[in-house]
């Protein structure tokens, strides 16, 4: 296997251009691609502020900034981002039939030993390798948004893939100082997604029956479970509390939770309506620029300090 030298992340939105920044931190060449100039402008801007802002929270030395901002270029040509890449990351938006034609047009593309990798939230790798002459190496990384700041990337592989593009795909994102896990077996929304729409389908439940308002419902979870959840995951929460109770508390609730195979009503009005959350300034919420400025600073903060945990431990 050629060792991976360049890399090529295709589509430059809220998770291309975190993912580019990642591989150019740790100094690889990276392409980034997207169909509109435009937008490739505003990830490069959008680069150069993350670095800053790692770099201002001790995350990263302010000596990496100007090596990692000159190990991308961008493109709007794809064959001149992808003609001598050595591993892909696509992530373009989240619609099958455009991933579909982009995975048939990487596969003629690129050169014959390249990986191509997806960051689709849920889509299952078979489907992608299947419009591929090399399904053997096509396979699921899913990373979580910002990419730069959450460690964690799920590897997903599908029967098609081999153990070569597994392994080199874990070792490439242990190198670049991620956390990927391994996922065993392919399935739609894989299990950081799974386990999300979980809680956000019993959440529209709860609202819907009346038991709690949605800005209840989020005091709830950021007040209580969820500051465990960012240190803990359910099975070792589970151990620690003792299954015993898990299981008296299960034969109670377990009855009433919602099974649900449907979009919740109250979900289809609020997309039907335009009412998306921040992006559209109002949801749940009433999203002003102020409103939004604090949240996104919340999150930031919380995520940058735990980071910090990170490196701390190394
Ligand atoms: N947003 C998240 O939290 C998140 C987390 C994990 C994974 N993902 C997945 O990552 C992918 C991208 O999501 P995002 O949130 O960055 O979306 P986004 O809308 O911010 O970015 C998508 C980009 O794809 C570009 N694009 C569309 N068609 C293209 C084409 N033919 N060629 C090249 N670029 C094209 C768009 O111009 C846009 O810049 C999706 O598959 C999504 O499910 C998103």
């Amino acid at each position: 296997m050629k060792p991976i030298e360049y890399i090529a992340v295709i589509g430059a939105g809220l998770m291309g251009h975190g993912i580019a920044q990642e591989f150019a931190i740790a100094g690889f060449s990276v392409c980034l691609y997207d169909v509109k100039e435009e937008t490739l402008q505003q990830a490069t801007q959008r680069i150069q502020g993350n670095l800053k802002l790692l770099s201002a929270q001790g995350l990263i030395p302010e000596a990496v900034i100007e090596p990692a901002i000159s190990h991308v270029r961008t493109s709007t040509n794809l064959e001149e981002a992808v003609h001598n890449a050595d591993y892909v990351v696509e992530a373009v938006t989240e619609d099958l039939p455009l991933k579909l034609r982009l995975f048939a047009e990487l596969d003629r593309l690129c050169p014959e030993h390249t990986i191509l990798a997806s960051n689709t939230s849920t889509f299952m790798p078979s489907l992608l390798a299947d419009a591929t002459q090399r399904p053997d190496r096509v396979l699921v990384a899913h990373y979580f948004n910002p990419p730069y700041l959450l460690p964690l990337v799920e590897v997903v592989s599908c029967p098609q893939t081999s153990p070569e593009t597994k392994e080199t795909t874990l070792n490439l994102l242990r190198q670049i100082g991620k956390h990927p896990v391994e996922i065993h077996k392919e399935c739609p929304g894989f299990v950081a997604n799974r386990l999300q729409t979980a809680l956000v389908r019993e959440a529209f439940a709860i609202v819907q029956e009346g038991i709690a308002s949605p800005q209840e419902l989020d005091a709830v979870v950021r007040n209580g479970f969820g500051r465990r959840l960012a240190i803990a995951g359910p099975f070792e929460i589970g151990e620690a509390a003792g299954w015993d109770l898990w299981r008296a508390v299960a034969e109670q609730i377990l009855p009433t939770l919602s099974n649900n195979r449907e979009i919740p009503e109250a979900l289809e009005k609020l997309v039907e309506t335009g009412a998306v959350g921040i992006k559209s300034g109002q949801g749940f919420y009433t999203w002003g620029s102020e409103e939004t400025l604090s949240f996104r600073q919340r999150m930031a903060h919380g995520l940058l300090e735990m980071s910090g945990w990170g490196k701390k431990s190394e």
